[in-house]
């Protein structure tokens, strides 16, 4: 029987506001950002069946982030409003070093999550769960959440897809190395990017990177590379994926949209470096615009990008 959804999500949406002109401006754009919100959202626009598991607060915030999902076609029966618990927000300022997240997520909605809220059936009819390092590190009860969502999809043949997104501002270390290990063993797909396993395996060079693992236990790794590009180990090869040259301008959630974009074209039946090289002309040309969502581009800017073209054209069959 088809599955559902192709890709269910687990995690953290949150309404952004990233200042915007001099230092002195009082002026912010409002956007949305979250590790695996942009994934899923990622995923959507490359047409895949998508439903996104978190909790919300019950007040404008929150209901701005359903609206951005429902508008983006991502399944939303999963989400829980919470009348007692805010949704977390995040600022962005620009400095000479680059730009500086400020996060008001202490307490949120989302980090209340607990395995209760977690819709069972829906999960059960999902080819493809994703979570992330960041699900997990912002409470305990988020972590417990993430194991069960794990837990009910292998038991139901859904296959998980894991993201460590390595944050040191939300848990130390040596507790972020236990449970993304932990997670590492139980996960089909593992998608870290070079700065979060440098500092999990202590190893800097990218092959033995994925050596490491492959040998914590992940039987299909995608190593992101940055401007680099990525490493995509699958079935025995190891095969390294070209940078989509750009003009990055804000890499924020450039990895989320590899991922969401890598899941949705498996489902749509690639081959692991074909649908790498899909998601690195993804993922590059969400380097190309402010924010995490609003540059995640869709099916036709990706395959323009990829034949050279500019103007609408017919999109691969
Ligand atoms: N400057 C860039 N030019 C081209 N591709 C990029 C650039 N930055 C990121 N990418 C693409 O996005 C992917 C994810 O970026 P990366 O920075 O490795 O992940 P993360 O955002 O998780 O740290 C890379 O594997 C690459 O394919
Ligand atoms: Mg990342």
């Amino acid at each position: 029987m088809r599955a559902t959804f192709d890709i269910v999500a687990l995690g953290e949406a949150m309404v952004e506001f990233n200042h915007a002109g001099p230092r002195d401006s009082r002026t912010y754009m409002q956007g949305f950002g979250g590790d695996t919100s942009n994934a899923i959202i990622a995923a959507a626009r490359q047409g895949a069946r998508c439903a996104y598991l978190t909790r919300l607060g019950d007040d404008e915030f929150g209901r701005m982030c359903l609206y951005l999902l429902r508008t983006e076609r991502v399944d939303t029966s999963g989400v829980v409003i919470d009348p007692s618990a805010p949704t977390g927000l995040y600022f962005v300022h620009h400095g000479p070093a680059g730009h500086a997240f400020a996060y008001r997520r202490t307490g949120s909605a989302a980090s209340r999550m607990q395995p209760a809220d977690l819709p069972v059936a829906l999960l059960e009819r999902a080819t493809w769960l994703h979570v992330s390092g960041i699900s997990q590190a912002i409470s305990a009860s988020a972590a417990r959440t993430v194991r069960e969502a794990i837990r009910v999809a292998r038991q139901a043949g859904t296959k998980v897809s894991y993201d460590p997104n390595l944050r040191l501002k939300l848990w130390p270390l040596e507790r972020a190395r236990g449970v993304i290990l932990a997670t590492l063993a139980l996960c089909d797909l593992f998608l870290p990017s070079l700065d979060d396993v440098r500092q999990l395996a202590g190893i800097d060079d990218p092959e033995g990177i994925v050596d490491w693992c492959h040998r914590m236990g992940a039987p299909h790794v995608v190593l992101k590379l940055g401007s680099q590009g990525c490493l995509v180990s699958a079935g025995g090869q190891l095969t390294a994926v070209a940078p989509f040259p750009v003009d990055a301008v804000d890499a924020t959630g450039a990895g989320d949209c590899f991922d969401g974009t890598y899941l949705a074209r498996l489902v749509a039946g690639d081959d692991a470096v074909s649908a790498a090289r899909w998601a690195a002309v993804a993922a590059a040309l969400a380097t190309t615009g402010q924010g995490a969502v609003a540059p995640l581009p869709g099916v036709q800017a990706v395959w323009n990008a990829l034949t050279g073209r500019d103007r609408a054209s017919g999109p691969p069959s």
